[in-house]
């Protein structure tokens, strides 16, 4: 077996031998297949790049037929039950495991970068008072490209670290004064007795006590949906951050891109999605006439089905694990029997069976988020904090890349030409 192949091109008769590497052929080389020396040569037309890879990376496997997703080779069921998001964000960034020594350093480091300039606060503190924190996160994103001139030096390996460090501390605290702010309450500094994630629940949630004491059960359900968060190799956000920073932009302003690409309800909103069909729902009794629309094509059934999974989502087991200790110090919330009951019938039906619709990561994470009584427009940002390592490891090997260019899609030109121009002044005669 030879791995190439032959491309028969008809126009001309010609034939061509495309190496085939790693299971693709490299665009470039059917560039070479032209029709005449003059015209362009062939490209391949991928909206939404559904079939071309952009990179060769080695951050994140994922198997959508099995259901498996590993960050740096370790599977996520093992990182989420032993390890916490520090060590994960270490692990993507860096590649392998931190020592004990490497992982105290970066413990501390983060820890004590937790603050921002007060002018950031201050600008914070201009936005509207409906402002959505996400819009909120993202600009202050970005705006940390200008109190950090220096991230624009991306060839230096000391400074890429720093402003990993800065963004992987400061996004928690952008994000929870983000939600301080459309609440009208006062933003809370940093708290560097606290761990990672507690600190973040101490700046959304602490009020007039002298120090905030979350559940550690909750500290840790928090913690592991940002593990499970943490990367998703090529989505949508990850290749809006490959794509600004390929233009060597500062880092602060390729993961506001991803912020952005974040944003969208196709990307990071389905789990509100998911809440409000729950609520719609409303009881068990509902569910069989619910199935029954979404069988018929009426409607979706949201946090089921996914692109690349074509078995369980492996984030999604976790997830409903996390759901019960959740509900454990929280109370149980009504709709998450409907929702065990609709995975229950979904998983046994012919139509979900045969089209391999499992729940996503969604469909539990929704219900978790409102426990902490976290609103809608707050599930997004806890996606974005915990898809910034993610984002940055992404970014840091983009980098280092020399394979990689200026992202620049070829087009396929549709509209006029040659068109003779007349000046308005005769135009509008
Ligand atoms: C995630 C999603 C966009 C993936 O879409 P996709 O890979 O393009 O899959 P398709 O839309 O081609 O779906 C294949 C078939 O399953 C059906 N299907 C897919 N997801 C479904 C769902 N959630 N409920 C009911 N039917 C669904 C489609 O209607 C299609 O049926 P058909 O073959 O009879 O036309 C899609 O499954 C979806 O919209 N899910 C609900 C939204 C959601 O949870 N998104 C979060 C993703 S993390």
């Amino acid at each position: 077996m030879t791995d190439s192949l032959t491309v028969r091109d008809n126009r001309t008769g010609q034939e061509y031998d495309v190496p085939i590497v790693d299971g693709t052929i490299r665009a470039a080389d059917l560039g070479k297949i032209k029709a005449t020396e003059e015209t362009p040569g062939l490209a391949v037309y991928d909206p939404g790049f559904v079939n071309t890879a952009s990179c060769r990376s080695a951050v994140t496997y994922i198997d959508g037929e099995k259901g498996i997703l590993e960050y740096r080779g370790y599977p996520i069921e093992q990182l989420a039950e032993k390890s916490n998001f520090l060590e994960v964000a270490y692990l993507l960034i860096n590649g392998t495991l931190p020592s004990k020594a490497e992982y105290d350093a970066w413990v501390h480091e983060i820890t004590y970068h937790t603050f921002v300039h007060e002018n950031v606060k201050s600008f914070m503190e201009g936005f509207r008072y409906d402002a959505h924190p996400m819009g909120m996160l993202m600009a202050s994103v970005g705006a940390l490209s200008t109190f950090y001139p220096d991230a624009r030096n991306i060839s230096d390996a000391d400074n890429r670290h720093m402003q990993m460090v800065r963004m992987i501390a400061k996004m928690p605290t952008l994000g929870a004064w983000s939600f301080r702010h459309a609440q009208g309450k006062p933003f809370v500094y940093p708290d560097n007795d606290l761990g990672y994630t507690a600190n973040f629940l101490s700046m959304l949630f602490k009020m007039s006590e002298q120090k905030y004491e979350p559940d550690e059960r909750l500290v840790k359900a928090l913690d592991v949906l940002f593990i499970l968060h943490a990367d998703h190799e090529q989505n949508c956000s990850t290749n809006a951050v490959r794509s600004v920073g390929s233009s060597q932009v500062d880092p602060y302003s390729a993961v506001a891109a991803g912020v952005g690409a974040l944003f969208g309800p196709l990307h990071g909103g389905a789990n509100e999605a998911v809440l409000r069909m729950l609520r719609r729902i409303g009881s068990k009794e509902n569910i069989p006439s619910f199935i029954d629309g979404v069988k018929n094509g009426n409607e979706k059934l949201m946090g089921f089905g996914h692109r690349v999974y074509k078995n369980y989502d492996p984030r999604a087991k976790i997830i409903k694990k996390s759901a019960e200790d959740v509900f454990e110090v929280t109370g149980t919330n009504p709709l998450l029997d409907i929702a065990l009951e609709l995975e229950k019938i979904a998983l046994e039906d012919e139509y979900f069976v045969k089209r391999k619709l499992y729940p996503n990561v969604d469909f539990y994470s929704g219900l978790i988020y409102e426990a902490f009584q976290f609103p809608p427009e707050m599930f997004t940002v806890l996606f974005a904090i915990g898809r910034t390592p993610g984002w940055l490891a992404q970014w840091h090997e983009l980098v280092q890349d020399k394979e990689q260019k200026i992202a620049r899609p070829k087009q396929i030109y549709t509209g006029d030409r040659q068109l003779t121009f007349a000046p308005a002044s005769e135009r509008w005669r």
